[in-house]
């Protein structure tokens, strides 16, 4: 049995509580929000107790991982003082704004030799895992090459709804990396890796609102040869389902609200499991698959797949991206 200590009471900390209640081997014992209100509901709801800084969440004796779901440019700090206090870390995305305070969360969780997760559920779709195992196969042969795409409707409503949203100091970026962080992410892991990156972004139906970018274009060289390119904007009349797709030497694979694999004489359709979390439709049932396998992995003392040195990858490969743009570039990841 795992105790669970909740930072951050906001929108993906439902999503958290209601996978934990799905796990019968989990339980959460206490709710930490700087805003006393959306604690105490929390606290009430889930009958645990709540403090207001995060510094008693951590201290607590029974509490024996922590859930960090607040703005981005507190993870890394609440992360550290976590795994420092001997508490096991499941971090939401992006791990840090920054791969220097990434770096700092690695060593943390490797000197306090606590398990530090990254929230990248999407890795967890049936479709993805499908998608990984055929490519790490070799059935298919060798990747080629990749595409990303990602079209959302992020309005003024949603950059109003939280101070943090929208400005370098505290989200760090735009959809690049809050929104298109899980396909960026995604289009790498399937690649194999990225070596280096280039890219351009820009705001277009934004510009009087947020700071950060609203759209985002990148080409990729990848590990193993061969390159990928992407595209990411908030500025859609829609959220369409995001595209990835893996051209290898015998099959094409494209994913979207399933995973279709082309092969030059017949065609796979392999459906994925829907799931409506808060009236929102979700590919798979991440979360609650993603936080099941972290204690799994803790219980079983193995590593959890998407460690630290996992997350920090769409880190590197966002900051490249700014940093090309800056230098005109290819900027080595
Ligand atoms: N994995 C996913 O698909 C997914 C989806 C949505 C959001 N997220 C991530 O979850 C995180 C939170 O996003 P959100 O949409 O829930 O934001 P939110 O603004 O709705 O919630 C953040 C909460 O953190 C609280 N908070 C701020 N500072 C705090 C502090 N010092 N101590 C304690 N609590 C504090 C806020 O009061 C707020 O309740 C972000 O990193 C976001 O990128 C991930």
């Amino acid at each position: 049995m795992f105790t669970i200590g909740i930072i951050g009471c906001g929108s993906i900390a439902h999503t958290h509580v209601s996978a934990i209640q799905q796990i019968p081997s989990l339980k959460i014992g206490m709710v930490c929000d700087i805003e006393e209100q959306k604690a105490a509901d929390f606290s009430r709801r889930l009958d645990c107790p709540y403090v207001t800084d995060y510094h008693g969440l951590i201290a607590a004796e029974g509490i024996d991982a922590v859930h960090i779901c607040t703005p981005h440019y507190l993870h890394h700090s609440m992360a550290i003082d976590a795994l420092n206090a001997g508490k096991h870390v499941f971090c939401e995305k992006p791990m840090a704004i920054h791969p220097s305070d990434a770096e700092n969360m690695i060593a943390a969780a490797r000197r306090n030799k606590r398990t530090l997760g990254i929230c990248f559920q999407n890795r967890y779709n049936r479709t993805s895992q499908e998608a990984k195992r055929l490519i790490d196969s070799g059935r298919i042969g060798k990747v080629l090459g990749g595409k990303g795409l990602v079209t959302w409707n992020r309005g003024k409503a949603y950059y109003a709804s939280g101070d943090w949203r929208g400005k370098w100091a505290t989200e760090g970026g735009g959809v690049l990396i809050n929104q298109s962080i899980h396909t960026l992410d995604l289009l790498n892991w399937l690649c194999g890796g990225t070596r280096a990156i280039k890219g351009h972004t820009d705001r277009f139906l934004l510009a009087d609102t947020i700071e950060v970018e609203d759209a985002a274009m990148a080409n990729l060289m990848l590990k193993n040869g061969g390159n990928a390119v992407f595209f990411a904007t908030n500025d859609y009349a829609a959220d369409s389902a995001v595209e990835v797709e893996i051209v290898c030497e015998k099959a094409v694979l494209h994913l979207d609200d399933k995973l279709t694999v082309r092969y030059a004489d017949h065609t796979d359709v392999i459906e994925n499991d829907t799931l409506i979390v808060d009236g929102k439709p979700c590919w798979g049932n991440g979360h609650k698959i993603a936080i099941e396998d972290f204690y799994r992995c803790i219980e079983e003392g193995r590593p959890f797949p998407i460690c630290g040195e996992e997350g920090i990858q769409a880190i590197r490969l966002i900051r490249g991206l700014y940093d090309s743009e800056k230098s005109g570039t290819y900027q080595n990841t």
